[in-house]
């Protein structure tokens, strides 16, 4: 194994979804110095991020509800040597063992311009719905460290997009999306190399 090899981070990608998001991750890292994804967790079996984890060569890590109130996996994500965690599209709320194994080094991508349409229940097309239905001028994305709260932690980096009157709420997802694949990869990027 090359000097390199040694002092990469290992990211663990949380996902419960489709995995888009994930998959561009894998993607930025793959031709990356100073990262890599090594682990993909998730809690949904059958969910299409599972299939990226198969065709990428990543190890997956089903995640068991009673194993994961324990202590959200610290210990798991720690014998593999995991340095970072993203969260991109992940539904449950992280357990405080693993804040407290991973401070400031688990961060979360929500599809709303925090802490507006944040928090228990604001996920996915609900968030989109939510914006549209208070006729918002403009929408977004926000990066930030999770905390033990849903959506709350000390935000990273925001992005926005403007929403058209019309606009449905799946017109809106698309734009998120682009908004979030565009500046994920380099945001982890760039809080790994700030440690
Ligand atoms: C994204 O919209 C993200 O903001 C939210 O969950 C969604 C995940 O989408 N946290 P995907 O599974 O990465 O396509």
């Amino acid at each position: 194994m090359s000097q390199f090899n040694k002092m990469k981070q290992k990211i663990a990608v949380f996902a419960s979804g489709a995995g888009s998001n994930a998959q561009k991750i894998i993607d930025h890292f793959k031709t990356n110095e100073i990262a890599e994804v090594s682990l993909i967790a998730c809690n949904k079996p059958g969910a299409g991020v599972l299939a990226i984890a198969e065709r990428e060569q990543i190890e997956p890590i089903l995640i068991e509800r009673e194993q994961y109130k324990k202590d959200g996996y610290a210990a798991f994500l720690q014998e593999k040597g995991i340095g970072f965690v993203v969260l991109a599209g992940f539904l449950l709320k992280i357990p405080q063992p693993l804040i407290d194994a991973y401070p400031r080094k688990i961060v979360n991508i929500h599809p709303a311009l925090l802490p507006n349409y944040g928090g228990k229940g604001m996920y996915g097309a609900f968030v989109h719905q939510a914006v549209i239905a208070n006729q918002e001028k403009q929408s977004g994305i926000t990066i930030h460290y999770v905390d033990e709260h849903y959506d709350h932690g000390d935000i990273i980096f925001q992005a926005t997009c403007d929403i058209e009157p019309g606009d449905s709420p799946e017109q809106l997802a698309r734009k998120i999306h682009l908004l979030e694949h565009a500046h994920f990869p380099a945001i982890i990027e760039q809080v790994i190399r700030q440690h």
